[in-house]
């Protein structure tokens, strides 16, 4: 086994801390901080909300607030480069300069091009010294969504999907089933949580009436608004949810005049349409509108199709029963996965009880380790 350094142990407190937040700082990142002297925890911080202040300031003011005294080394960890611009709150590195701080550990870099390296840049024009790289792949993972909407400059897009052992998704006639157990549902529960939005085609929302909430998970996070991708408006009043904020209904120019009948439910977008598919990079600008950073695709198979045909998605997660053969329904977007997997990076295999998940990521979303 080896052996923490003190470095790796704050990093991983910081993230630990980063974490908290889970789910409820979109469209900001996820930040921890930790504040040491003579090897000591002094100050500890973490960013709750977007406008609420950063981790680093609120860990040097816990450190204020237990009267450390300039006395000795005070090191800063954090999970994220220190932003040095301002926002809805001060730059950080403005903070940092302000109390003595002699060293910053950052885990990575910040992909937002606003900062990209020119906080850690401050830092060291005013000799503070930085280092940049510990815990970097566990910050990177921690700031997924957020690293994802930076590289491709649009909101983050994961697909879901619970297949049987032979590949189904369904019932031969279309009825849904419990695909995956307890602890692959509740798992999927907190995925929701910590996205802004849950969309799905109009067939499953005819079919199954999803409740697309996150009731099996009482943590952080938040209850995500539910959209329908709807070309010709066949939804129904009484299919759409009567709890939580108003659902989103995508629907074509030409289906518009159906839109007084859903007005009261629903709130209705058009989108361009081709009379197969929408353009999915409009709909992706339409999500930034709405301020829906973050958005779980959860089908069914002619929905993930079409995102994986586009390009348009970040993550893909697989959850799979490994002893049920359903023969029902197949994923029809199976060919359209095996194509875009080639050049996806598996992230993670976990097992959850009798299921197991996979998870993959579009290359173009991920932040490479040692990236400068
Ligand atoms: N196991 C799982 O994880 C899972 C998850 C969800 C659903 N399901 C199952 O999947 C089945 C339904 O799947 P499905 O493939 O038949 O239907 P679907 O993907 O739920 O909905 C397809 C319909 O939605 C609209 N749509 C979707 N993407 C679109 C796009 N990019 N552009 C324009 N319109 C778009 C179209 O409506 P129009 O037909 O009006 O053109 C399309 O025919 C159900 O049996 C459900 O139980 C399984």
């Amino acid at each position: 086994m080896t052996s923490l350094t003190m470095d790796d142990e704050c990093m991983r407190r910081a993230v630990e801390l980063a974490a908290r937040a889970y789910g409820e700082t979109s469209p900001n990142p996820m930040v921890g901080a930790v504040l040491t002297q003579n090897g000591r925890i002094v100050g500890e911080g973490f960013h709750r909300a977007a406008g609420e202040p950063h981790a680093e300031p609120l860990a040097l003011a816990a450190a204020r607030a237990r009267a450390v005294q300039g006395r000795g080394r005070l090191t800063l960890y954090v999970n994220l480069e220190p932003c040095c611009h301002t926002g809805r709150t001060p730059p950080c590195v403005d903070a940092i300069l302000a109390a003595p701080v002699e060293r910053v550990v950052a885990a990575m870099l910040d992909p937002n091009p606003h900062v990209a390296g020119r906080g850690v840049a401050r830092l060291r024009q005013q000799r503070v010294r930085v280092e940049v790289g510990c815990g970097e792949r566990q910050a990177a993972e921690l700031n997924h969504v957020f690293v994802a909407r930076q590289r491709r400059g649009r909101p983050f897009v994961a697909l879901k999907v619970a297949l049987s052992a032979d590949g189904c998704i369904a019932a031969r006639d279309g009825a849904r089933v419990k695909i995956t157990g307890d602890v692959a549902r509740r798992h999927a529960h907190r995925l929701r949580a910590g996205y802004d939005a849950i969309l799905v085609g109009v067939e499953t929302l005819a079919r199954d009436r999803p409740l697309l909430d996150r009731r099996l998970y009482d943590g952080p996070g938040r209850a995500p608004r539910r959209v329908v991708l709807d070309p010709h408006l066949r939804s129904r009043a009484e299919w759409l949810w009567r709890h939580g904020a108003r659902p989103l209904l995508f629907c074509a120019e030409e289906s518009q005049r159906k839109a007084r009948a859903l007005e009261a439910e629903a709130e209705i977008v058009t989108l361009p349409y081709d009379g197969t598919r929408f353009d999915l990079h409009a709909l992706a600008r339409e999500l930034e509108r709405l301020q829906l950073w973050s958005v779980l695709v959860e089908g069914g198979a002619r929905t993930h199709a079409a995102f994986l045909d586009a390009g348009v998605w970040d993550r893909m997660l697989l959850y799979r029963n490994r002893s049920y053969a359903l023969q029902g329904l197949e994923w029809h977007a199976a060919d359209a996965w095996r194509r875009e997997r080639q050049n996806a990076k598996r992230v993670e295999v976990t097992t959850l009880g009798g299921d197991t998940l996979e998870v993959f990521a579009h290359p173009e979303s991920v932040w490479l380790p040692g990236e400068r």
